[in-house]
């Protein structure tokens, strides 16, 4: 399950990396984080129990893990100097770029305290990035839409926290919602890590160069931003609107995709490890239903996202190219009816991601295997020439 391949160019494949972290099997769907089953994790245990698992290697006791919710909430309030960086850039600003430039943004004031090879200064940033990172993520969707942003509430817990700080309004006392607070603590975890994907795998190259934890982090979010990677939850919900809207038929879409009319894609389908159903696209599914008649939504969205993969499932051309749904298929639905703006769904695919982009970041500068990433080349370019005249 771990392993080097060491090529015979004598350098280290930095294709392939080595981490006890997480463990995929594409081709079973299995997903397990330090061993554990994402099914019974997703059954049994919350968001932040699951970040102390991966980066620190072993669930939490009932002690850690109270010091380690209550040393997160001490680090909740961002520089009052910072929150100008929201005002000085454009409301129609994605909010993932927002979150990249306040992460980068947020290590200008910890310069002092940002040296990857000082255990303390690597816990104190873990910690201020768990704390800070939903924070930054909850101001760029009130930018979003214009509304005054709020101050962290310490008593709430850290998912009720981060949901009053997205829906609730100064002149309002904010009611918590169970149903939306148990959803949300499901979906950052089923988020938590997937091993070596592309964001995963910037924040270590990153990481393998001496940057400190917010400059990998930053980049990581960008990283995510991309339509193919994070960005597709956002894009299958523009994709089934664009279906309901157009009034289309859904086998005519298929169809559509099957002959890559202007390179259309079903968007949260297919997999570069998973050539099986992805374990978290079953256990969003779920989610899904229960969720959405707990909020008393129901969203012909979700109808139509069920009839496409039935129908994708049953075709030869996905079963060929072993296409399945993905972790972004049906999460969409799920932030839509808690009232997330579209735009905010990769947001939210990140603050799940962080624990393990910090878990990697940690493993990566601590492994005395590290070297600074430096992806291989095969050279196809002209063979040695002379200028001319020479
Ligand atoms: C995430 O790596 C991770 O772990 C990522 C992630 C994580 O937790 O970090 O799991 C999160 O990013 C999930 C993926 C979200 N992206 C999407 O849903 C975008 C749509 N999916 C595709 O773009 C695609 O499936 C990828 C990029 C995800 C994977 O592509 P692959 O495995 O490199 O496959 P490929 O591009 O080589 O395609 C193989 C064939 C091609 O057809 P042919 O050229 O053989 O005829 O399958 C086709 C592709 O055209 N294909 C699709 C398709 N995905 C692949 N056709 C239609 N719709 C799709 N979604």
């Amino acid at each position: 399950q771990t392993g080097h391949t060491t090529l015979d160019y004598g350098f280290v494949n930095t294709a392939s990396t080595k981490s006890a972290i997480t463990y995929i099997d594409g081709d079973q769907g299995i997903l397990r984080y330090r061993g554990y089953p994402i099914e019974q994790l997703a059954k049994n245990s919350t968001y932040l129990e699951v970040a102390w698992l991966l980066i620190y290697g072993e669930l939490p006791s009932a002690s850690e893990l109270e010091s380690f919710d209550e040393r997160i909430r001490r680090h909740t309030l961002l520089h009052e100097d910072l929150k100008s960086l929201f005002s000085a850039l454009p409301p129609t600003a994605h909010p993932m770029s927002v979150l990249s430039a306040a992460t980068a943004a947020l290590s200008t004031y910890y310069e002092s305290e940002s040296d990857p090879h000082n255990p303390e200064h690597v816990e104190l940033n873990t910690v201020r990035m768990l704390a800070k990172l939903p924070v930054i993520a909850a101001y760029a969707h009130k930018k979003s839409i214009g509304q005054a942003f709020l101050y962290p509430d310490n008593k709430l817990s850290f998912v009720d926290n981060f949901l009053k700080l997205n829906f609730g309004v100064m002149s309002e006392t904010y009611e918590s919602n169970p149903v939306m607070t148990k959803a949300l603590d499901l979906l950052l975890m089923l988020h938590a890590d997937h091993e070596q994907n592309a964001s995963t795998s910037t924040v270590r190259l990153v990481g393998s160069t001496g940057a400190n934890q917010f400059a990998s982090i930053s980049a990581g979010i960008q990283a995510l931003s991309g339509p193919l990677h994070g960005g597709a939850n956002e894009a299958v919900l523009q994709m089934l609107g664009r279906i309901r809207d157009s009034g289309e038929s859904v086998e005519r879409f298929v169809e559509r995709v099957k002959n890559k009319e202007e390179g259309v894609k079903l968007m949260g389908f297919g997999h570069r490890v998973y050539k099986n159903y992805d374990p978290r696209a079953k256990l969003v599914k779920e989610a899904a239903d229960e969720v959405l008649e707990a909020l008393g939504v129901s969203d012909p969205l979700l109808d139509l996202a069920k009839e496409l993969e039935q129908i994708a499932l049953e075709d030869d051309y996905f079963k060929a190219r072993r296409l399945y749904p993905n972790v972004d298929f049906y999460t969409g639905v799920i932030y839509k009816a808690m009232g997330f703006p579209t735009r905010m769904f990769t947001v939210l695919f990140a603050i799940g991601r962080l624990p393990g982009w910090l878990a990697q970041w940690r493993e990566a500068i601590t492994d005395p295997q590290t070297k600074i990433g430096r992806p291989q080349q095969l050279y196809t370019g002209a063979a040695v020439r002379n200028y001319p005249g020479v």
